[in-house]
């Protein structure tokens, strides 16, 4: 864990599993409240710590969105959705990669940043704040989603909401790449087996690719993640 990390402050992941746990076994009457609540703590993160203490940013884009772009299984042309961008590095490297792309994030304060970065590497992004549940694309607008950690942080009851959003808005026979989180990394609410994330996108999507793979993440730790290539 970096020195960043305030004296005794545990990882936020380890705090919103554990709040995200809590509510999903609350009871119903509170349970949309508290989902709503649950969705706003990313701007209290984000506002709380520095970009380099958090343990998804690389600072540097994901190598297995570097890969795939590089196989040449999605060609980078057309529009792209980073969906949940957070500070926006993968965004960027969507955009230097060659799509016209767009950056989509509930925390104000993260796509601050991505803006900022933006500016600072030249190039020409569309970044907005809204929650990944209730955006206003067009349908069809999207030639390629990349989604690194946002579905796995997308609660149960909202998963359906989720991936009505996505397919609407991404063009027929054109790809949705998710990395979520494997259940190698032990037994949580959003720690997915093969078998779930089969169940939960095969009745929407054809499945292309999948990949299972473990990454050195920025608080020093080793997590393990699933890659899961679909097509529309
Ligand atoms: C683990 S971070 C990943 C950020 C980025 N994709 C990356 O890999 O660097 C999860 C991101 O999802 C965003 N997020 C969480 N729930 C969201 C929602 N309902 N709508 C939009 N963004 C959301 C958070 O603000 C945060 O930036």
């Amino acid at each position: 864990m970096p020195s960043s990390w305030p004296t005794g402050q545990v990882c936020h992941w380890k705090e919103l599993r554990e709040a995200a746990a809590a509510i999903v076994c609350s009871p119903s009457e509170t349970a949309a409240r508290d989902r709503v609540s649950q969705y706003d703590k990313w701007e209290e993160i984000y506002k709380k710590y520095r970009s380099e203490s958090l343990p998804w940013e690389l600072g540097e884009p994901r190598p297995v969105l570097v890969e795939l772009i590089k196989s040449q299984k999605v060609t980078p042309k057309g529009k792209a959705l980073d969906i949940c961008c957070g500070l926006g590095t993968n965004t960027i490297y969507l955009a230097q990669a060659g799509f016209e792309t767009t950056g989509l994030d509930i925390s104000k304060t993260a796509v601050a940043r991505a803006k900022a970065k933006a500016l600072q590497a030249g190039v020409d992004i569309r970044f907005l704040v809204s929650s990944a549940l209730d955006f206003a694309f067009k349908t069809d607008e999207f030639d390629f989603i990349f989604d690194m950690g946002c579905f796995h942080h997308i609660l149960p009851a909202d998963r359906p909401r989720f991936i009505h959003g996505i397919r609407r808005v991404l063009k027929e026979g054109r790809h949705y790449f998710m990395v979520c989180f494997s259940d190698r990394n032990g037994s949580a609410w959003n720690h997915f087996s093969k078998g779930e994330i089969l169940n939960i996108f095969s009745p929407h999507f054809d499945l292309m690719d999948m990949q299972h793979f473990s990454s050195l993440e920025g608080d020093g730790r080793i997590r393990f993640f699933y890659a899961t290539l679909l097509r529309r």
